[in-house]
């Protein structure tokens, strides 16, 4: 489970490498940055960051690239297809290549081995823009936005309901690193891997446990998060079966209704309205998913900030 984190280069990879002192202290320096956006405008003068995607994304992309022009830095985007790795060159080749132009690389993958074949073989920082495994940029937003909203999230109930996708693995790690609970509700096949609660359960500083249906996880939580039921990364084979199974955990007012009468909704986002989630949840007063989105920049810019501090 816990590759380590390279001792020389500040790679941002997934949140269970990092303590719990180095994500609360990049926290702090966004919730900095937002309040204070000026102060950094030269933070990161004259360096350039490289976004590759192998797959799509708006939020990402936006808040990557607007983020290190408001730090006084450039960006590259490139697109899978239109680099000689859309053609066969190797992730390594590619990731030696690019060390010798830029100051970090962004990847957005699919396995989380090119992740890490990419970090294994760069001379700069990588991070990890989504893989088909974890999302930890956007739990960063997602802490971020709920501390902003909710105070500290330590000790606070967290309720995910859909599938155990990339998004939920990260929640699950912030969960042991944050110290709060999550309760997951998803369909038994499509229930977190047992090495990961197994992680979690080893680790004991957050509580992260498998509840029978979504109104068990969702009574009394803080927050309540959810999904797209089809990912990136899912065949168009699987859609129906995704579909029959998470139609009874989508979120909507009478679910949200059983949450603590202050607690959030989040999502990611990109939203599949009224199918994971309501119209009514996601566009009513509980919902922080447009902060959330926000925060995506202000969390991003304090990651890019410690990456490249080494
Ligand atoms: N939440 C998120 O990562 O959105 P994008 O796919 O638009 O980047
Ligand atoms: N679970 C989604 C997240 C998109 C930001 C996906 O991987 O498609």
């Amino acid at each position: 489970m816990s590759a380590p984190q390279n001792k020389t280069i500040r790679h941002f990879l997934d949140l269970h490498h990092f303590d719990t002192a180095t994500l609360r202290a990049i926290l702090d320096d966004a919730a900095t940055m937002k309040r204070n956006r000026a102060a950094y405008a030269d933070r990161l003068r004259g360096r350039t960051l490289a976004m590759i995607f192998e797959k799509p994304s708006t939020r990402t992309r936006v808040s990557f690239e607007v983020g290190m022009m408001q730090l006084g830095g450039n960006v590259v985007v490139l697109k899978h297809d239109d680099m000689q790795l859309g053609r066969g060159e190797t992730i390594a080749d590619t990731a030696r290549v690019l060390s010798r132009y830029v100051d970090a690389i962004m990847v957005r993958t699919g396995p989380e081995t090119r992740l890490q074949e990419l970090a294994a073989h760069a001379a700069v920082p990588v991070i990890n823009g989504l893989t088909n495994e974890s999302h930890p940029c956007q739990i960063m937003a997602d802490i971020q936005t709920f501390e902003e909203r909710c105070g500290p999230i330590a000790g606070r109930i967290v309720a995910w309901t859909g599938d155990a996708n990339n998004v939920a693995t990260s929640w699950v790690h912030a969960a042991v690193r944050f110290g709060f609970t999550l309760r997951l509700a998803c369909p038994k096949p499509l229930r977190p891997p047992a090495a990961l609660m197994d992680w979690a359960n080893a680790e004991g500083t957050g509580a992260v446990v498998n509840m029978d249906t979504p109104e068990e996880a969702v009574r009394g939580a803080d927050c309540v998060v959810t999904d797209a039921w089809v990912s990136m990364n899912h065949s168009m084979e699987e859609k129906q079966e995704r579909y029959d199974a998470l139609g009874p955990y989508q979120v909507n007012e009478r679910l949200m209704g059983l949450a603590k009468p202050d607690g959030i909704f989040l999502h990611c986002l990109p939203a599949h309205r009224n199918e994971e989630v309501t119209d009514a949840v996601i566009d009513g007063p509980r919902s922080a998913v447009w902060d959330e989105a926000e925060n995506r920049l202000h969390a991003q810019k304090a990651v890019l900030a410690w990456c490249m501090d080494a």
